[in-house]
């Protein structure tokens, strides 16, 4: 529609009008598109007021119903009934594909998420950076890019060697087998408080790190099950979250592949020896990035400049971004410093996605020490929350479980993604289970309640548009929006985008719902019940996109 307008406006100025100087109107009485026409007032040499005039007694186009001028605006009223007819036959047509596009031209995108340490709770960031990094693979697919999900596990460093002389030390296997997170990471809280008195388990730990970077046999092998009895611990968060991957190449999996990288740096003689360290100098503005210790030990920056080079070797994507907190926000600078050094062109296509934290009572979630939170119990507890909550409305509902699932997990998931990313959010799972206000059951009971409806018309024929109130047009508008949304969403990797529009869209329909008629009218009936469909359609396509599910009953 707004295509429409611009190619309408388009024809009867001299200027160049661009999409994005075309507004949508706060209230309806002032149109459907409007166009300040101060904007064109430079160009043009006339005033704001003019121009609107003379734009609005040029144009005639049987699109359009009504143009003014109004304070310098050109107004712009659709012609309701074939718009209406255009897009409801447009999205039964393509169903779950409304939408959906060749934006990316099938560009491939590499996308690091989730990334936990093993041997270490699963923490909030990280849920954040699953939740965010998976909703941005599906806006991405649908715009016609290939994205490639890689949990890039934290699962090597100098900790480990510490974790392998503690567990050698105190640890037995039973205990591992039974609570593997919560085991390990109590071992290594005791290493680092018995090394406080004896330093020499320090270089202890440092001898098994070496060992491992080795190859030593049975080191490794202790180490490999640390990393399977983590991963299946980290499953079941993922099993809930409905969250896949395409790759788990983690830290260790570069362990390698760094010495050829050093030399490579070496050979393009970026890297400088600072007492016995190598570093490489990444600008004024930035500290050194460390590269190799002086004890001949890599780093976390060594090993994500190796996985970058080796992910354009493997995937030759387009883009390549890291949905990582702000905290590390210079770690991602200097990886693009360095591979800029190296000469690489496409360091420009290196993207840190960061993001906030999660606070309760406005304080930071942390995982240190005692305060751990498990997150597999706050998500079992919104589940049960959820299921109460059903018990209590709906007791008759089939698959409670399912259900109940889909909503306290939709809930949190939503919770995270409808700000902006890069702002702190407040985690308060009673807020967020509630089913008004902008949370993610309102949006699915809203999903829910218009199935209902349309169970309830049962067949229906073909529609016919004769007319279109308000509440209808208003949600119509909604509906003409989201393939533009959705591009909008992808290109600037934000979710809260659709978030936003789920909302807007499930509000509009509510009035609608609440003010229309819509089975007792038997001339409109066949109109509405389609106009009810394709909000059920864009709804749940809404909430798949932030990797939440739409159940039909609630
Ligand atoms: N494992 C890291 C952490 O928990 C996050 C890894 C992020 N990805 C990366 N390529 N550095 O802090």
């Amino acid at each position: 529609m707004k295509d429409k307008v611009l190619e309408v406006l388009q024809q009867n100025t001299t200027v160049l009008i661009e999409k994005n100087m075309i507004e949508i109107p706060a209230y309806a009485h002032l149109g459907d598109y409007s166009l300040p026409c101060f904007l064109l007032a430079k160009e043009l040499r006339k005033s704001p007021n003019l121009i609107a005039q003379e734009i609005a007694e040029s144009i005639q186009d049987p699109s359009i119903e009504k143009i003014e001028a109004v304070n310098g605006y050109v107004n712009i009223f659709m012609k309701r009934n074939a718009f209406t007819t255009s897009i409801l036959t447009k999205i039964l047509q393509h169903s779950n594909n409304y939408g959906s596009s060749n934006e990316g031209g099938g560009g491939i995108v590499t996308i690091d998420l989730s990334s936990p340490n093993i041997a270490k709770p699963f923490s909030m960031g990280h849920l954040r950076s699953t939740v965010i990094g998976n909703s941005i693979s599906f806006l991405l697919e649908k715009s016609g890019f290939q994205p490639v999900k890689i949990n890039y596990l934290g699962d090597w460093g100098t900790q480990f060697g510490k974790l392998l002389v503690a567990y050698r030390l105190w640890g037995t296997e039973k205990e591992v087998q039974e609570s593997p997170i919560k085991t390990l990471l109590a071992l290594y809280i005791r290493f680092h408080k018995e090394a406080e008195r004896d330093d020499s388990l320090n270089d202890e730990g440092r001898a098994a790190f070496k060992s491992l970077e080795d190859g030593d046999s049975d080191s490794l092998a202790i180490w490999k099950w640390f990393r399977t009895e983590s991963l299946k611990e980290f499953q079941k968060i993922y099993d809930l979250l409905g969250v896949s991957f395409d790759s788990y190449q983690g830290e260790a999996y570069y362990n390698d592949k760094m010495d050829s990288i050093i030399e490579e740096l070496q050979h393009k003689d970026v890297l400088r020896e600072s007492d016995g360290a190598l570093v490489v100098d990444v600008g004024e503005d930035m500290p050194p990035c460390l590269i190799k210790k002086s004890d001949g030990a890599t780093l976390y920056a060594t090993r994500d400049i190796t996985a970058a080079l080796n992910r354009k070797e493997t995937y030759n994507f387009v883009k390549s971004i890291y949905v990582v907190g702000n905290e590390q926000s210079l770690h991602f600078a200097q990886l693009r410093s360095v591979l800029k050094k190296m000469d690489y062109a496409w360091a420009e296509t290196i993207q840190h996605v960061p993001f906030g934290l999660i606070l309760k009572d406005g304080k930071k979630l942390s995982t240190r020490k005692g305060k751990i939170i498990l997150l597999e119990e706050v998500l079992n507890e919104a589940i049960q929350l959820a299921e109460a909550n059903i018990d209590e409305k709906n007791p008759l509902l089939a698959n409670k479980t399912e259900v109940a699932k889909a909503v306290g997990v939709g809930a949190i998931i939503f919770s995270d993604l409808k700000q902006h990313r890069k702002h702190d959010i407040e985690f308060d799972l009673e807020k967020m289970l509630q089913k008004e206000g902008e949370t993610g059951p309102y949006v699915q009971y809203t999903h829910a309640r218009a199935c209902s409806l349309l169970r309830k018309a049962g067949e229906i024929g073909t529609f016919e548009v004769e007319e279109v109130n308000n509440y209808e047009w208003e949600v119509i508008k909604y509906l003409e929006q989201f393939p533009d949304m959705v591009i909008r969403a992808a290109l600037q990797l934000d979710p809260s985008i659709v978030a936003k529009y789920a909302i807007d869209l499930a509000q509009a329909f509510n009035s609608f719902y609440g003010n229309v008629q819509i089975l007792t009218k038997p001339r409109l009936m066949a109109y509405r019940v389609t106009l009810v469909h394709c909000v059920i359609i864009v709804l749940k396509e809404s909430l798949r996109l932030l990797g939440i599910k739409a159940p039909n009953e609630m």
